[in-house]
């Protein structure tokens, strides 16, 4: 089974996404954290993030896993743990230069399908119903108001330590809006057949409930 979870940042999916795969027993893909880890190489290898070529050569050598700790899943890059190193903002402001190449999401949608093949996946990110998996039968777009995106952001940074200005913030998000929609390999939209969710004035189980009720129906 493959349920695939689109949606704008601080719009819930991954929070969703590794409840929903907790509660289906399915293996939880969040796809942005492989284009972060990827991000995390890059700029831990003393990489030139212009240098496009080298960056690909990187991406054809580098492992991605995840594995389980407690109730979430961590990111394994060659190996490493590097679940903490990844959410930094210094990261999330580099992420467009690896993830706007072509040629290196065709490498990260190869290894999201190699990810799925023998298990039951909830995979979440950007383009996971548009180019990974369009043919999944359960496809989600979730949503929620900006400014509360602005605010979901905001609080989760601070329960990492991380303290950002709302203001700040939420330029970053306008811009990452704006890179997500307009790249011209797998950009952030509503798949066809995927099934919109306003989340900004659900609770968290609200959403997980809702989720779980259009795959159940769709299963009988
Ligand atoms: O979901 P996230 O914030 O962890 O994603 C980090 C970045 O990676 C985000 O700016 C967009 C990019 N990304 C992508 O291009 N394609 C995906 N499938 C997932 C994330």
């Amino acid at each position: 089974m493959i349920v695939a979870i689109d949606g704008p940042a601080g719009s819930g999916k991954s929070t969703i996404a590794k409840i929903l795969a907790e509660r289906l027993g399915a293996l939880y893909i969040d796809t942005g954290a492989m284009y972060r880890a990827l991000t995390y190489k890059v700029l831990t290898s003393d990489i030139d993030l212009q240098d496009k070529e080298k960056i690909y050569e990187i991406a054809r050598n580098t492992k991605l896993d995840f594995v389980k700790k407690g109730s979430t899943y961590h990111i394994l890059l060659d190996g490493k743990d590097v679940n903490e190193e990844i959410r930094k903002p210094e990261v999330s402001a580099k992420v467009f230069y690896v993830a706007d190449y072509p040629k290196i999401r065709e490498i990260m949608v190869f290894l999201q399908r190699k990810l799925s093949t023998n298990e039951s996946v909830v995979i979440e990110g950007r383009d996971t119903t548009t180019v990974v998996f369009p043919e999944a039968k359960y496809k989600f777009f979730l949503d929620a108001e900006f400014s509360e995106r602005v605010r979901r952001r905001q609080s989760d940074l601070l329960n990492k330590g991380i303290k950002i200005s709302w203001r700040e913030l939420s330029q970053s998000l306008a811009e990452r809006d704006r890179k997500d929609k307009t790249r011209p390999v797998g950009a952030l939209k509503q798949a066809p057949g995927a099934i919109y969710i306003d989340t900004t004035k659900l609770s968290i189980e609200e959403v997980v409930n809702k989720l779980l009720e259009i795959i159940n129906k769709k299963d009988v």
